[in-house]
């Protein structure tokens, strides 16, 4: 074929025809279906080209056939699917309008017919079952035993989401992990490389260690956390990725204050494998197990149920009345019933956690119409792509049998860049989606952020509020405050069961649990403060207090550890963990380590974070005067290069830029200092005055 000429694409009905030909008959000879279609051979050849030029059909090679007439076969492209439908459409609508006008040429008699957008909405509704990557029973009891002689990877919590959902059809088409070419195509335009629409990157990160004994050819066993296997992966990409571009093109800015950007480079691993996946077994749940379905079993259901037309409700937070209104008003306008499909997977760090939001969704599911509703989990690891984001959505709800999807205000936004501005424009996303649901082959229903109108006692879109009337609303961060403080939540706003539900996990702040993580130089005064305020802690009481002083630490918890940047971070990330621990269980954290890098000193908030408030205090007394001071006499020593990597002589300290409180003990007696930690805890909420 010429790479040069470009051919132009038939009329419609000719391609209509052709594709519709080629969709039945791909194996046909061209002189075959050259018939079929009535027009020469040439005329085919130039309708071929086009075609391929266009995307709509792709050509293979038939070396095995022996005729060498069938020397290719021709199969539709996803483009040339979608097309194939639009054209069918049109087709019918066509002849349902002549139908139409004969009828009332002949009867002076409208005909009454069912309207072509309903047909075409019911005929294409896909509820047939979908390719799933699993092997059978049999087989895959002998693959596991043949998987004990394979390179074994064990998967990360999102890793198991993404495997979870590529074996049960939840990111069909997609056979495996991206391979390189499909992970450009569809970083840079949202297409794998045979042009089917997917927006986000579904890779398996490994890290370098596992990458360089790993090549093209070879099959690894994919395994859980608990070395239970999964599935295979035969290797056929192996690549570096660009992740910075990776960042700037999927997530819009390469910038950290984005939690997939953050994980990308802090999390992922440097190395991609991407080929087929052979799928063993799903990964194992104990949680809810009967509020998780597969894409087929929600089909399944669906079938059973009649359900036509079924609308998906995509979330990650708890159900409020605003919620329940929306989803309300979206099944009347889209004639459908609902679908609550919550996340369940990986969300937003800092959100409710999914065992209290499935106790809410349960505790408001009988405040929908019975028969009408189904609430099902989505093990989805969410990367919070705001407009891409939504497309994947899209695809995933059409997967699991849905024919619309609501798209409301900010869909999967990730909240604010590090220069303080949204990532997204609010209803980027509705326009990103509309642009794609015909491909994607389900309907978007968009819609506004719903406010409370007061003299109305009613939701509405924010955008039909009457006018002059008094709107109320509460956001997600003031929502937070209440519950924190444990100030009212009126039921204007939620359902007393759910309200009691997120009590029962978010305490007032006055009874969480929270950590002090002091950071400074040696020497500063971090212990001397740490313990003075341990001790007052102790005197209000109420909760335990245990203090995680540098030296105590390093003598019980990392004793082997030295003070290279490495060992630095493992010692500071024990020490994360346990206060992490100690948050959970409603207790008080006070840490006193040197902590110099700010990357680790941020881990070390998000691992806090989920569970309580994260106090950073720097204790930024100089450098010159922690070496005045000298107690330990450890300044003299590195200064003579007897200790090396000496934190501020030999090695670096990151200052904090965002601590919440800042003190310098210079000039200031210890208990005073101390004392402003205290009047910062009690600002926070966290103590009571
Ligand atoms: S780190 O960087 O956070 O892991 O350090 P940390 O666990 O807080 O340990 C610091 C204490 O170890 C002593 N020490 C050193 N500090 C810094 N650099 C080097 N090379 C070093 N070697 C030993 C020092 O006494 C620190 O105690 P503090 O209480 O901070 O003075």
């Amino acid at each position: 074929m010429s790479s040069t000429a470009r051919h132009t694409l038939p009329e419609e009905d000719q391609l209509f025809r052709l594709l519709r030909q080629l969709d039945r008959a791909p194996e046909a000879s061209q002189r075959a279906t050259a018939q079929a279609l009535g027009v020469s051979l040439g005329s085919l050849n130039a309708q071929l080209r086009a075609a391929t030029e266009a995307g709509l059909i792709h050509v293979t090679d038939r070396d095995t056939a022996t005729d060498r007439r069938q020397r290719f076969a021709y199969a539709l492209t996803p483009k040339g699917g979608a097309m194939k439908a639009r054209l069918v459409d049109r087709f019918l609508a066509g002849k349902l309008a002549e139908y139409h006008a004969l009828h009332a040429e002949l009867t002076g008699e409208d005909a009454s017919l069912i309207p072509t957008k309903h047909r075409t909405d019911v005929m294409q509704n896909n509820l047939a079952p979908i390719p799933e990557l699993y092997v059978s029973y049999e087989s895959a009891q002998k693959l596991k035993v043949e998987a004990g002689n394979l390179p074994s990877w064990d998967l990360t919590a999102r890793q198991v989401c993404d495997l979870e959902l590529l074996m049960n059809g939840g990111f069909y088409p997609l056979k495996g992990f991206m391979t390189e070419a499909d992970y450009d195509g569809v970083v840079e335009n949202m297409r794998t490389a045979d042009g089917t629409l997917f927006p986000i990157p579904v890779t398996l990160d490994v890290n370098e260690k596992f990458a360089e004994g790993i090549e093209p050819g070879q099959d690894i066993a994919l395994r859980d956390a608990e070395g239970v296997i999964l599935a295979i992966l035969s290797v056929t990409d192996k690549w570096v990725p660009n992740k910075s571009n990776e960042a700037a093109k999927v997530f819009g800015a390469d910038d950290l204050a984005h939690p997939a950007v953050n994980y990308l480079h802090n999390t992922a691993g440097g190395v991609y494998l991407g080929g087929p996946v052979t799928g063993i077994q799903q990964p194992v749940h104990y949680d809810f197990k009967g509020r998780r379905d597969t894409p087929n079993e929600l089909r399944a259901f669906f079938r059973k149920m009649g359900w036509r037309k079924v609308v998906a409700f995509q979330t990650r937070n708890p159900l409020h009345r605003a919620h329940q209104e929306l989803t309300f008003r979206a099944a009347k306008e889209a004639q459908a019933n609902l679908l609550i499909h919550p996340v369940v997977g990986m969300t937003k760090p800092g959100d409710v956690d999914h065992f209290t939001r499935v106790r809410c969704y349960e505790a408001v599911l009988d405040k929908y119409p019975a028969q009408t509703t189904q609430l099902s989990l989505l093990n989805l690891a969410m990367r919070m792509a705001g407009p891409r984001e939504a497309v994947w959505h899209g695809i995933i709800r059409k997967n699991h049998g849905c024919s619309h999807m609501i798209v409301g205000r900010d869909h999967a936004g990730p909240g604010k860049n590090s220069a303080g501005q949204d990532f997204y424009d609010p209803y980027a996303a509705q326009e990103l989606f509309a642009k794609h649901a015909e491909e994607i082959g389900i309907e978007m229903v968009d819609f506004k952020h719903m406010v409370y109108v007061q003299e109305k006692a009613q939701y509405f879109p924010a955008n039909e509020v009457p006018e002059g009337d008094t709107v109320l609303d509460i956001s997600g961060t003031e929502l937070r405050r209440r519950l924190r403080e444990g100030l009212d939540i009126p039921e204007w706003f939620s359902f007393p069961e759910v309200v009691t539900e997120l009590r029962r996990t978010s305490p007032p702040r006055s009874k969480q649990g929270f950590t002090v993580f002091f950071t400074g130089l040696s020497g500063s005064g971090k212990s001397t403060i740490a313990n003075a305020l341990m001790v007052k802690l102790m005197e209000m009481g109420g909760r335990p207090v245990t203090l995680l002083d540098g030296d105590v630490v390093r003598k019980h918890l990392s004793s082997e550890l030295g003070f290279s940047k490495e060992h630095r971070d493992i010692n500071i990330k024990r020490i994360g963990y346990v206060a992490s621990e100690i948050t959970k269980n409603g207790g008080i954290a006070i840490c006193a380590p040197i902590a110099p890098y700010t990357a680790t000193r941020r881990a070390v908030r998000e691992m806090i974070e989920a569970y309580g408030a994260f106090v950073e205090v720097h204790v930024a007394t100089s450098i010159e005067e922690c070496e005045r001071r000298d107690r330990k006499g450890l300044y003299k020593l590195a200064r003579e290069g007897k200790i090396k990597e000496f934190t501020g002589i030999s090695d670096p300290y990151e200052a904090p830029t965002a601590a919440e409180l800042v003190v310098d003990t210079q000039d200031v007696d210890v208990d005073h200092c101390a004392h402003q930690v205290i009047l910062k805890l009690e600002s926070m909420g966290l103590i009571r005055a």
